[in-house]
């Protein structure tokens, strides 16, 4: 008989394989380990944005020299979301000021190798509140 962890891993690997039908590998990757996930020691601007669905992202944004220095990320939101805001800092880590407020949904939709249709609006709502905090600075 499975034990509980067995049965948990049985679950999970189900629930992968689910997501594999309908997610890019990128977007697992960056929901399963979401890079830059809270708030920098240090930031110069952040936002707090929510989606049409109810769900927030918020980003924080350091700047060294006129590049994107520090950033990171918090959500409540799904996946989805988490994949979106964790490779949009990716993105525009190290990028100068100018280069990083031109970064459209497209790009981070291309950047994750696409995205459901019902999910773009995550894209959308990383790539607003990101450009929330860089106007700020
Ligand atoms: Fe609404 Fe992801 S932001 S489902």
């Amino acid at each position: 008989m499975a034990n509980e962890n067995e049965v948990f891993d049985d679950i999970e690997g189900l629930i992968l394989a689910e997501a594999r039908k309908i997610y890019s590998q990128k977007v697992i990757d960056h929901f399963q380990k979401p890079r830059n996930y809270g708030e920098p020691e240090q930031y110069d601007s952040y936002m707090f944005m929510s989606g049409i669905c109810g769900d927030t992202i918020g980003m924080y944004v350091g700047l060294d020299n006129g590049n994107i220095g520090r950033i990171g990320f918090v959500t409540d939101g799904c996946g989805p979301t988490i994949a979106c805001a964790s490779a949009l800092t990716c993105m525009v880590k190290g990028l100068p000021l100018s280069k990083a407020k031109s970064v459209t949904s497209e790009d981070l939709i291309a950047y994750l190798d696409g995205m459901p249709v019902e999910h773009t609006h995550c894209a959308d709502l990383a790539v607003n509140t990101l450009k929330g905090a860089l106007a700020k600075l």
